[in-house]
């Protein structure tokens, strides 16, 4: 309630005015407000005391109407203080697939070449006016998880023509169907994707007797490089395995947009010049099928980056029909040869060969690295900075010293961590613990508050039952400043169909090892900078403390809520947690970028409030 006390202070004091027309009105614009919401709140009082019983809800006392706002926006004009704050123009039709840091030409008229005009320049970009991306005229809000999965609207993504007569290779196939939509997938059997037989043959390969058993052979997590369309991804998180796709920029028919169009985890990445944004010792298997890499070039630089982010025991998947044996083997040979030489030196053990898919095993054991017989490759030295964020390749393998080398095999099955894992990761169990608890409450208040209704006029309650948003609702998730990844855990918990993108900003105290060690998407970020992906790619972010900790950063809160703008769908969700100062600031600017959103007062004593948020469809 203090908060809006001093909230009616504010309207009931009003200073002289510019203009008596524009006074006449606001002064009357606050009076309706200052009624309507002294009456609202009085009678949400009389529902509380009417259920005092509600464990620790949240309550809403903070709630604004636009004509509120309009008072508020006149109060701070008249102030004097700091220009007035517009709504931002949308910016032009050429900038509806919009992704900062990677303008090819541009990079080509500098210079870059051999792959690197793909790769993400955000230092040399040139400074572009302020706009909020609008979706293309054809946008329609996605089909919910699952049938989002197997059909997406073509008009959401950007494709030509001649892509889809080129989507022949197993992971790149699809149809397009009638009424504007591509389809992936269909029980039918129409659409042969190859897929599951492709996934069978992958566990065969390992041992296994078949897929669902890959838990058994220690993998979790795989980084699938340039995964097509996604479909090996989407088959294998049906098994409960976490895929990412990463693929380099594309301006059109890009596998990234693709992947995530369709609810699964991707991200725009490469390795062309720099260290992918993982710690070493990442994911249990890395998979290329036809993912157009030359692996034994640059002194096979780009072998030893998946070495680099592979787990001890992990599995190297290289499916290339290149490398099939065209009537003689000897042609296998020579293709082979180079990439046979790099693999002995990093201490991979070709398990299995068939038709074209090879599976290399990474050594288990560290022992392996001193008893090669030459040692072309040696160990890396500076083994503390596990920070690869702008890190350029390097020609020595990674993580050898690290407290994090334990064999997949040999892991403790399941998502949670052991304490004797989180020692290695330097965290207290009782402190993991907490913050499990902590994350758990919050996310059975945060779903409650994502519906229209909390900002209507008479809001949404946490823990109302009715009508609660559909539980399929949402499906990409990005947790902005991921900690522990306790938000991804609770989620999960919770059996949301959703999954996280767990970022943690560059800047922090680094948990991704830990995060990624939990079976979890994560990635490390620089907040100032754009993120890696296309526009109107998540349904939620989630925000939790990140805006306090970017205050003291050289980058622009404006800035960052254009580009959470960005890639957030229309009728996407951003929930902000933060102290109470940075909150109201936050409020003005997200009516600057034109969501609607409001301030939760979390009523326990403390100066956190919550900002919830939803981005209008722009149709225009
Ligand atoms: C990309 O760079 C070119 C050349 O500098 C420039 O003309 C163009 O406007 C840029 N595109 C975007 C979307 O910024
Ligand atoms: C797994 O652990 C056992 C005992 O702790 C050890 O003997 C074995 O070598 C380990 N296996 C691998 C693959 O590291
Ligand atoms: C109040 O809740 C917030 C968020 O739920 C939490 O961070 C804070 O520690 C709590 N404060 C108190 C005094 O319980």
């Amino acid at each position: 309630m203090r908060s809006s006390s001093s909230w009616f202070n504010k309207t009931t004091s009003p200073k002289p005015p510019l203009s008596w027309l524009i006074m006449s009105l606001i002064t009357l614009l606050a009076l309706v407000a200052l009624l309507r919401s002294s009456s609202s709140s009085s009678s949400s009082d009389d529902i509380d005391s009417a259920a005092p019983r509600r464990p620790a809800s949240l309550i809403y006392t903070n709630y604004r109407r636009i004509k509120e706002r309009a008072a508020v926006d006149y109060l701070e004009l008249r102030s004097g203080g700091g220009a007035r704050q517009k709504e931002l123009e949308l910016c032009g039709k050429e900038r509806e697939n919009f992704v900062p840091c990677h303008n090819v030409s541009a990079n080509l008229l500098l210079g870059l070449k051999e792959g690197e005009e793909f790769d993400r320049h955000c230092r040399v970009a040139t400074p572009v006016e302020r706009c909020l991306v609008r979706p293309p005229k054809e946008y329609k809000i996605p089909l919910r998880w699952p049938t989002g999965r197997d059909v997406i609207w073509s008009g959401n993504v950007k494709i030509t023509k001649d892509q889809f007569l080129s989507s022949g290779t197993m992971t790149k196939r699809l149809m397009l169907l009638e009424e504007n939509q591509i389809a992936f997938h269909s029980e039918d059997g129409l659409i042969f994707d190859g897929v599951k037989d492709y996934s069978r043959q992958l566990a065969e390969m390992i041992g296994l007797g078949s897929d669902t058993e890959f838990h058994q052979a220690g993998v979790r997590t795989i980084l699938d490089i340039n995964c097509g369309f996604g479909s090996f991804g989407a088959h294998l998180l049906s098994l409960k395995i976490m895929a990412v796709c990463i693929a380099t920029y594309e301006a059109t028919g890009s596998q990234v947009q693709l992947s995530l169009e369709r609810g699964l985890p991707a991200m725009i990445g490469n390795f062309i010049s720099r260290q992918l944004p993982y710690p070493s010792l990442s994911y249990d298997m890395v998979h290329c099928a036809q993912c157009g890499i030359i692996w034994d070039e640059k002194k096979g630089k780009f072998l030893i980056e998946v070495d680099r982010v592979l787990k001890p025991g992990g599995y190297f998947v290289l499916t290339s029909p290149t490398s099939r044996p065209q009537g003689s083997r000897e042609k296998t040979r020579i293709i082979l040869n180079p990439i046979e030489e790099l693999t002995q030196q990093l201490c991979w053990t070709l398990l299995a060969q068939q038709d074209e898919t090879f599976i290399w095993q990474k050594a288990a054991s560290v022992d392996c690295y001193a008893s090669r017989k030459k040692r072309a490759i040696k160990l890396c030295e500076d083994e503390d900075n596990v920070q690869s964020y702008y890190k350029p390749l390097v020609h020595c393998i990674s993580g050898t010293s690290s407290r994090r080398w334990i064999a997949i095999q040999n892991r403790s099955s399941g998502s949670e961590l052991s304490s004797e894992e989180l020692k290695i990761h330097g965290v207290q169990p009782e402190e993991f613990y907490e913050d499990t608890q902590f994350w758990r409450s919050a996310v059975k208040n945060y779903w409650s508050l994502l519906t229209p209704l909390i900002f209507s006029d008479h809001p949404k309650r946490p823990g109302d039952e009715d009508p609660l948003p559909p539980y399929n609702m949402i499906r990409n998730v990005m947790d902005m400043s991921a900690n522990y990844g306790g938000l991804n855990a609770a989620l999960l918990e919770e059996k949301k169909s959703v999954w996280v993108m767990n970022v943690v900003p560059a800047s922090d105290s680094n948990a991704l090892p830990l995060i990624l060690d939990r079976g979890f998407a994560g990635v490390m970020h620089d907040w100032c900078e754009p993120f890696p992906t296309y526009p109107r790619t998540y349904d939620m972010l989630h925000a939790h403390g990140l805006l306090s900790h970017l205050t003291t950063k050289r980058c622009r809160m404006i800035d960052l809520f254009l580009e959470m703008d960005r890639i957030l769908r229309p009728e996407g969700w951003i929930i902000i947690s933060d102290t109470m100062g940075t909150i109201e600031m936050a409020r003005t600017v997200a009516t600057q970028v034109r969501w609607e959103a409001r301030v939760i007062d979390l009523q326990n004593g403390s100066d956190q409030r919550l900002l919830v948020c939803q981005k209008p469809f722009v149709k225009k």
